[in-house]
């Protein structure tokens, strides 16, 4: 008998297939998106999962399924397990870095691109028929060219993301991490540390990339907009609860930051009401890293990571890309 692992959303069939040749499968072509108390039903006899970032695995959920020995998320964020309880109970856990960065990195880009230059209220004022003639100051927005670029967080993604302002773009760029980088890749960056408080005060597009945590909770508050510049961007395609949305709603609506895209909420998918109302903002669906090719890689990596982490194929053991690395040494 083969041993038992849940496909927690509907991918790709040929992963599923593939999984098959190792496991017996429960996947979810019907694409529900469980509860936690459903998806620790679902986990009741598997060994192992597959999961994506809005799958939460925490120690009542682990304690429930003693059985389970790995569980692979397809997503490079993994706010929504909590690694601490992964550790202590020996399961493996992994998630997909690298495959996603470039792709991440063009939408966080086209994101501050299309705040700066005001694009969806351009559409929609066009598609209301309002656009009758020329006039002088018509969606006037901010230059992205030659402008301040601000990057809080600066892993693989903000680092690619520097990249295209700084390279192709022109842009001053600097940002504020946890950790400095070396100054070799600052210099190839042509990024320069600063504190928060400085790039804050200082950036005229604010693009935010850090990880969820609870220290990063509410990263981006009203105290910290209060230091913005008022024709300042910021855009967010970290994690909602990174920025207090209904702080951001408030700053947009009084005019204290110009305009703001969104990529994720706090809450997802429900949106803060008063963010839904606002001219000056750009919203998307949580689709950073929604390519055709980068979905694929992305799933790919997860299933490869999922098979090596329970003992499987010809990598068994060496998961490429673990959490906890430390659960397979033991
Ligand atoms: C995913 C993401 O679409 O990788 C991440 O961390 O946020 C996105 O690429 C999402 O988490 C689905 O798993």
């Amino acid at each position: 008998m083969k041993p038992k692992v849940l496909v927690a959303r509907a991918v790709f069939p040929d992963i599923v297939e593939r999984l098959r040749h190792y496991f017996d499968v429960e996947d979810n072509p019907q694409d529900h998106s469980f509860t936690k108390q459903e998806l620790s039903q679902r986990l009741n006899g598997k060994i192992g999962a597959f999961t994506t970032g809005g799958d939460r695995i925490d120690a009542e959920v682990l304690d429930a399924n003693p059985q389970l020995r790995a569980v692979s998320n397809m997503a490079v964020g993994y706010n929504n397990f909590d690694v601490p309880a992964f550790t202590a109970r020996g399961v493996v856990c992994t998630n997909t870095p690298d495959v996603l960065t470039e792709t991440t990195a063009d939408f966080g880009f086209a994101l501050m691109m299309a705040t700066a230059r005001r694009m969806s209220e351009a559409e929609r004022y066009l598609r209301r028929g309002e656009w009758t003639r020329w006039a002088v100051d018509m969606m006037a927005g901010s230059d992205v060219h030659g402008a301040t670029l601000g990057i809080l967080g600066m892993g693989r993604i903000g680092q690619a993301i520097a990249r295209r302002g700084a390279l192709g773009f022109g842009m001053k760029v600097m940002y504020h991490n946890r950790s400095r980088l070396d100054t070799s890749i600052e210099a190839s960056l042509r990024a320069t540390y600063v504190s928060k408080e400085h790039l804050l005060r200082q950036a005229d597009h604010l693009v935010l990339v850090l990880p969820y945590s609870a220290a990063s909770h509410h990263a981006i508050a009203a105290a910290d907009l209060a230091l913005m510049k008022p024709t300042a961007t910021l855009t967010n395609i970290a994690r909602g609860g990174v920025v207090d949305d209904a702080a951001l709603a408030a700053a947009l609506r009084d005019g204290r930051i110009a305009a703001a895209g969104l990529d994720v909420y706090e809450g997802e998918p429900s949106v803060h009401p008063e963010l839904l109302q606002l001219p000056n903002v750009v919203l998307t669906p949580h689709i950073a890293s929604a390519t055709v090719a980068t979905r694929r890689a992305m799933a790919d990596l997860a299933v490869d990571n999922l098979i090596a982490a329970l003992g499987f194929g010809p990598n068994a053991g060496r998961p490429s890309s673990p959490i906890n690395p430390e659960v397979l040494k033991h």
